[in-house]
């Protein structure tokens, strides 16, 4: 009888300890999961503030053309900061290694891989205006040597 009594106590005491053990594990895991909230609150701040000093807006009329390369679903062949189709060439700095009148020409007739889209000139000058400044904003490959450690890196500094 008395060993049977002394048992159970022990078990009890036993489940007592676990519980407490469990319970200090959530509040750990808890605090843990706080901090890494923190801290990823404060990295994405810090970032987007970061972004915003450098941030350049596009004008009205790239804006426009932004529009048009959505609607013509541009995207679909060619890629900007190395993302979409493959069929054509990335265009994210396209105008700084062609004149303005090459790319008039091209978007405005199209070749025999490229199609004709029937654009009216000031769609063509919106899309040559976009491209221009998509140009300005980044760069298709980036040097690993310019990348930040937050995982941004400096358009000015850019050679
Ligand atoms: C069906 C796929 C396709 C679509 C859609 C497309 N393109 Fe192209 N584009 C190409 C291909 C392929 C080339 C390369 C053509 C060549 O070299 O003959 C090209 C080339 C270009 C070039 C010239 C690149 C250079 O090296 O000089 C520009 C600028 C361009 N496209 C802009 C656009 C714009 C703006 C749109 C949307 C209105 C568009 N493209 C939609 C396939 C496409």
């Amino acid at each position: 009888m008395m060993t049977r009594i002394i048992f159970i106590c022990e078990q009890r005491h036993k489940i007592g300890i676990s519980l407490k053990i469990l319970l200090s594990l959530i509040e750990m895991v808890n605090r843990i999961l706080t901090l890494l909230l923190i801290a990823f609150s404060c990295y994405s701040l810090w970032v987007y503030l970061y972004c915003d000093e450098k941030r350049i807006a596009p004008d009205a009329i790239a804006s426009r053309g932004w529009k048009i390369w959505q609607e013509k679903n541009c995207q679909s062949c060619h890629q900007v900061y190395g993302l979409g189709g493959y069929m054509g060439p990335d265009l994210t700095n396209i105008a700084a290694l062609r004149t303005e009148q090459h790319l008039r020409t091209f978007i405005k007739y199209g070749t025999g891989k490229m199609p004709n889209f029937q654009l009216s000139d000031d769609e063509v000058n919106n899309l040559v205006a976009w491209l221009i400044w998509v140009n300005k904003t980044g760069k298709a490959k980036v040097p690993a040597s310019a990348v930040h450690w937050t995982g941004t890196y400096n358009i000015e500094r850019q050679e």
